[in-house]
């Protein structure tokens, strides 16, 4: 008889994001005349920029002739990808990143999962609480923790509370842990870090031999001149951190499938037999064994982001986004709710009034005005008493749903 991975038995049945579709899609059938305004899960809404769309439609001509037609590619990606990227994001910011160092993949979570593949089972592995679910779920997914309990904490993880109380910046940890995730600007909170703050955390890598992987999702949302893009800024950073990038949420490619994964070539981590093993050389045979590379036609609208139209293009499309954070930290603020990040991050953070716990919230905001967030406890029990909203809508919607929240709050 066949028997299954045990350990997704330990996972809550659903997905947070597919869960709350499921609830609201019931809400929505049960109340056929409601507009909802979907505010939860951080899906663009605003078109691909113009210079990305024209790339890509020269590349699908390039596809329709036999002279330019193009089978695999690199799996590791194309080299005038990888090329522009380590100029633009990081050797122009003072970060010393090679081409060959970056792997253009189909998205960040699939690489925040899939990275665990190249690590053993015995690391003791730290997130912060509340945090991105996609950490949590893939370490238990992969083995690596045990069961769950009542208040959904997996046993074996490490949790680094973050609240308002430390500016949702974990502290460093007393203990030794093997692998640290850190988000900035954090998903769900909004919070950033300081350079001051990740060298602490490069620091304590180095000193224990840990590995952080370093989700850098959001990174075209930093307003704040001072605050670092990458992990790689932090000199030292090049011994201890992966960092994950994505053109989902600063060129609109949630539907279009492209991001990328820096894995430095002076990165190790030890083998059974004590010896130290780089990292590259796994995930290069690991993204060479089990990827094809993303397509051609979406590696070439990437590639349109670094040109100067596409630059252009994307700091609108990253102030759009900015613009309904700010409109949402003004009406809930006037609605006199606590309300934090939103100023370099696509998401608020929002105290849940009344001391409503956060499905409780998320219950009245749908009910009574049909507006869709996400519950602060599906990103840990930390975040329980929290509401997370998100910019990623039109204008419009945002308004609409921040003029239908301040009516009833007020
Ligand atoms: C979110 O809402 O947290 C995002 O959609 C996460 C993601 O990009 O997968």
């Amino acid at each position: 008889m066949a028997t299954v991975n045990d350990n997704y038995l330990k996972l809550k049945a659903g997905y947070l994001f597919p869960e709350i579709a499921r609830r609201v899609n019931a809400f929505a059938q049960a109340n056929p005349d409601a507009k909802i305004i979907r505010l939860g899960i951080g899906d663009v809404t605003e078109p691909l920029p113009a210079a990305c769309r024209t790339a890509m439609i020269q590349a699908v001509e390039e596809m329709g002739d036999r002279n330019t037609f193009r089978g695999y590619g690199p799996e590791q990606g194309y080299a005038w990808l990888r090329e522009k990227i380590a100029a633009q994001d990081f050797q122009a910011r003072g970060a010393e990143i090679d081409a060959s160092e970056i792997f253009i993949s189909d998205g960040s979570k699939c690489d925040t999962g899939n990275i665990l593949e190249i690590f053993g089972h015995n690391n003791t592995i730290a997130v912060t609480d509340p945090v991105y679910p996609v950490y949590v779920d893939t370490n238990v997914m992969a083995g690596n923790t045990g069961v769950a309990n009542e208040q959904g904490e997996f046993a074996g993880l490490v949790y680094l509370p973050i609240s308002a109380d430390n500016n949702f910046t974990a502290e460093i940890p007393s203990q030794k842990v093997d692998l640290i995730y850190l988000c900035f600007p954090n998903n769900p909170t909004g919070a950033t870090a300081t350079k001051e703050y990740l060298k602490a955390w490069v620091d304590y890598a180095k000193d224990h031999g840990s590995i952080i992987f370093f989700d850098a999702a959001y990174e075209a949302y930093i307003t704040d001149p001072a605050l670092p893009h990458s992990i790689y800024e932090i000199a030292g950073a090049r011994e201890c951190a992966i960092e994950f990038r994505s053109f989902s949420k600063n060129a609109g490619f949630t539907g279009t499938r492209c991001a990328l994964t820096v894995v430095p070539k002076t990165l190790t981590a030890k083998a059974a037999d004590g010896s130290d093993v780089e990292l590259w050389k796994l995930w290069n045979r690991r993204q060479s064994t089990k990827f094809n590379g993303v397509s051609y036609i979406v590696q070439r609208g990437a590639e349109a982001v670094y040109s100067p139209e596409g630059q252009t293009q994307i700091k609108e499309l990253v102030s759009f986004y900015l613009d309904n954070a700010r409109i949402i930290r003004e009406k809930l603020s006037a609605a006199k709710l606590a309300v934090y990040g939103g100023v370099n991050a696509p998401y608020v953070w929002v105290k849940t009034p009344n001391s409503l716990s956060s499905w409780e919230f998320f219950d009245k905001l749908l009910q009574t005005v049909n507006v869709v967030g996400t519950p602060g406890s599906g990103f840990g029990a930390a975040g329980e008493g929290y509401f997370r909203i998100s910019a990623f809508n039109s204008r419009e919607n945002v308004e609409e749903a921040m003029q239908r929240i301040t009516n009833h709050f007020i």
